[in-house]
């Protein structure tokens, strides 16, 4: 399918430094998984033999549950989702928790929390003014007092009922709960995990790689063939990551015209049409073994949200022997193009497997979506 695609990318030093020689276990403090380890999650295998199009639970089966919980984890594994992803920001003692962002308020309790109340402040995040709580001013045990919510209420009332039933979970246990689905399967659970604001959190003294890297190492999770991608739309995360562990890493891409946070701190004028380029994908090809970008930079849409032509994008990727996890599939009207909308509900389903289908024609390796049944399903057809 891919050129390159048995290419192991040297282990490099973080930010572009010199290739340093090629991957290999023992380089870099990474020491090989005991068997015991491998055996916990139910054995290793390569990310190219995963079932493609790939299904991608988004913040888990977030169309169904208030995202990033165990709940949300559990159903899109049971729905059949081939692979589960976390997003991933710190607390104030170090601990790697699954949020979207780390600003809690809508979606978690903590605005009902008296005892919490003189830790809503106003900050700037990755140049963006914030009010409201956040996970750096909160240690592992006050987190743990909060109860998940769902964020869109709005769009999906019936999410609500399940609001209180689940704690923010530590990226250590879902590695835990990983670990038992993947034994009772007989399967390893495969995840995917982004680091969110990494400059950001590293600027506080609260380094998001080396914490991670350290957790998969401990869960025998830091190898080449370990049931895991990485994940991040700051460059210089990904190759953080790919000097600390060799699971495949994936570079997110936002809007054409936006630029990673860590090339804006770094004065790197790229932006993101710059690494859309052959030349922008190579570099990326060096250091990682996908992308991750928007949907639009796979179809745009037109003036009206309808789908237009789809861009070279897949084939530009391939040609670097890069796969491709664009964002984010959601069945709801409001969330679907144009041209794929029912009816004048804005939150009822709308022909969510005619725009899958659309999607994958265009050669995507895989998918993240927020319906990971409609997704599993859509997939099934596809490969006919
Ligand atoms: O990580 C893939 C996709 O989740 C990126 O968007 O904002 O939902 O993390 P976001
Ligand atoms: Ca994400």
């Amino acid at each position: 399918m891919t050129q390159g695609a048995d290419r192991t990318p040297g282990r490099r030093t973080v930010l572009g430094a010199a290739v340093l020689g090629t991957a290999a276990l023992g380089v870099g403090g990474v020491t090989a998984a005991p068997a015991a380890a491998a055996e916990r999650h139910g054995g290793h295998g390569s990310y190219r033999d995963l079932p493609t199009p790939t299904i991608i639970g988004h913040r888990g089966a977030s169309g169904y549950r208030p995202e990033h919980t165990l709940g949300s984890y559990q159903l899109a594994l049971d729905m059949g989702a081939h692979v589960i992803e976390q997003d991933l920001v710190p607390t104030k003692d170090g601990h790697l928790v699954c949020r979207h962002e780390n600003d809690i308020t809508g979606t978690t309790d903590v605005a009902a929390h008296p005892e919490f109340a003189s830790r809503k402040t106003t900050k700037s995040v990755d140049g963006v003014s914030l009010t409201g709580w956040f996970t750096e001013d909160f240690t592992l045990a006050e987190l743990k007092t909060l109860r998940a919510k769902e964020r869109i209420p709005a769009n999906r009332q019936e999410n609500t009922l399940y609001d209180g039933r689940w704690t923010v979970p530590s990226f250590e246990e879902v590695l835990r709960w990983a670990e038992k689905e993947g034994r009772k399967r007989g399967r390893p659970v495969w995840l995917h995990v982004e680091t969110k604001h990494p400059s950001y959190f590293r600027a506080l003294g609260l380094g998001l790689e080396e914490r991670l890297a350290k957790l998969l190492r401990r869960h025998g999770r830091h190898r080449a063939d370990s049931a895991v991608f990485l994940q991040s739309f700051e460059p210089s995360s990904i190759q953080r990551l790919a000097d600390l562990v060799d699971p495949p890493g994936v570079v997110l891409l936002s809007g054409a015209g936006s630029r990673p946070w860590d090339f804006i701190e770094a004065g790197d004028p790229r932006t993101v049409a710059d690494l859309v380029k052959p030349e922008g994908l190579k570099w990326i090809a060096s250091y990682a073994k996908g992308i991750g970008p928007t949907l639009d930079l796979i179809i745009p849409k037109d003036a009206s949200g309808k789908l237009g032509t789809p861009t070279t994008l897949v084939r530009d990727a391939h040609a670097q022997g890069l796969i491709l996890h664009p964002y984010t599939m959601r069945n709801e009207n409001t969330f679907l193009p144009a041209d794929f909308r029912r009816g004048g509900d804005p939150n009822a389903y709308g022909d969510a497997f005619g725009a899958f289908k659309v999607y994958f024609e265009t050669g995507i390796d895989g998918i993240f979506t927020d319906n990971a049944d409609t997704g599993v399903l859509a997939a099934a057809d596809f490969r006919g």
